[in-house]
């Protein structure tokens, strides 16, 4: 069972999940280790090994995360990832921890983390406490070593407990992905931004409704500070999202995840692209366009429909991604 709320769903939907209680009430102590010692300071929790997750992972789930091909060999890459804990967040996060990809996750509440992923070896999965609202929370240290980032932080369109504290769309859509931007390293290799259709037409019926509290204007200048920040970019503007976040909070559920009937995916540019998508289909999105070169410095608006679609297959994303580029 998925929950409703999300970040774009009308006020009128919207369910108030109690499970950041559950989390707090399952946190694992963690366990000291060098590196966790080393940044206590900037705040970096690491994590140690366990079997939990990686061990149980079987056929059936691969299959169903990655229907077309096995997961890469594990790579050079250091991807840090903002809002792991979201919708599309954490779909990320499994997917990188089943490709071997190491990550570091900067999260307002670093023991969600447990939670949701198991204890994982601290060379594959770190975490660092951050509130990207607080530009102090993010020091440039804690970033060092990153290669890329997939930011897929964000919150309610309307106003919800997830504002509590102020944590608007002004707070995290603007304010959040500036200050994040300001603190990365300028020689990384790429930043894959999740952000929304209609950005660009907020004054305009329909959008002016989903934007009465700014979402879409916020979002739009955040989308403008990592166009002009000198990072190399990929926008990736999601339709209304479909299909989680998940209620079954462990890394082989997660893993089982499908996007159900909804796996063809449908890609645009010049936000003209109107619908909804999976979730699975825009963290697999993101995570392709790491590895396609010519994503790079491109804006996609991506939607999934039901029927065949390309699954974790980076040659037909390529496809997929150059066809929008021809449109
Ligand atoms: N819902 C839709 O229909 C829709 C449509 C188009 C685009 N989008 C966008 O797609 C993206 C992913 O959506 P989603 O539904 O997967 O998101 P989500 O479930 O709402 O997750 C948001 C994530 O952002 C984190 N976050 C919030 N405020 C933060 C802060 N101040 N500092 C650090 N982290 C913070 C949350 O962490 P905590 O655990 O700390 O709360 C959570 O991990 C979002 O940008 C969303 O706006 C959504």
């Amino acid at each position: 069972m998925a929950f409703k709320l999300s970040s774009l769903t009308p006020i009128t939907d919207l369910q108030f999940p109690t499970f950041h209680t559950q989390f707090l009430q399952t946190i694992p102590v963690f366990r000291s280790s060098s590196l966790q010692q080393k940044l206590l300071d900037s705040k970096l929790h690491s994590r140690r090994k366990s079997s939990l997750c990686s061990n149980s992972l079987n056929q059936e789930t691969v299959q169903n995360l990655t229907p077309t091909s096995t997961p890469p060999a594990s790579s050079n890459k250091l991807v840090l990832v903002t809002g792991g804990t979201g919708g599309v967040g954490q779909l990320v996060v499994a997917s990188l921890l089943n490709r071997d990809v190491k990550m570091r996750l900067l999260l307002r509440n670093p023991e969600k983390a447990t939670t949701l992923f198991g204890e994982q070896e601290e060379e594959k999965l770190q975490v660092i406490k951050g509130d990207t609202r607080n530009s102090e929370d993010l020091d440039p240290s804690m970033f060092e070593g990153v290669t890329h980032v997939i930011c897929c932080t964000g919150t309610t369109a309307f106003p919800s407990r997830r504002w509590d504290g102020e944590n608007t769309p002004e707070r995290v859509d603007w304010e959040g992905v500036r200050n994040l931007v300001s603190a990365l390293p300028r020689s990384l290799s790429r930043i894959i931004l999740v952000s929304s259709v209609g950005v660009t037409k907020s004054n305009e019926l329909p959008w002016s409704i989903m934007n009465l509290f700014g979402v879409l204007k916020y979002k739009k200048m955040g989308e403008d500070f990592v166009i002009n920040s000198g990072i190399p970019y990929t926008i990736i503007r999601p339709g209304r999202l479909t299909d989680g976040p998940y209620t079954s909070y462990d890394l082989n559920t997660l893993l089982k995840a499908t996007a159900g009937e909804r796996r063809a995916v449908l890609i645009g540019q010049g936000d003209k692209l109107v619908g909804e998508v999976s979730r699975l289909v825009v963290a697999e999105a993101c995570i392709q366009a790491l590895n396609i070169d010519f994503t790079e410095g491109q804006i996609y608006e991506i939607n999934s429909v039901p029927g065949d679609g390309p699954g974790s297959d980076t040659e037909k994303w390529k496809e997929l991604f150059k066809a929008a580029q021809l449109q």
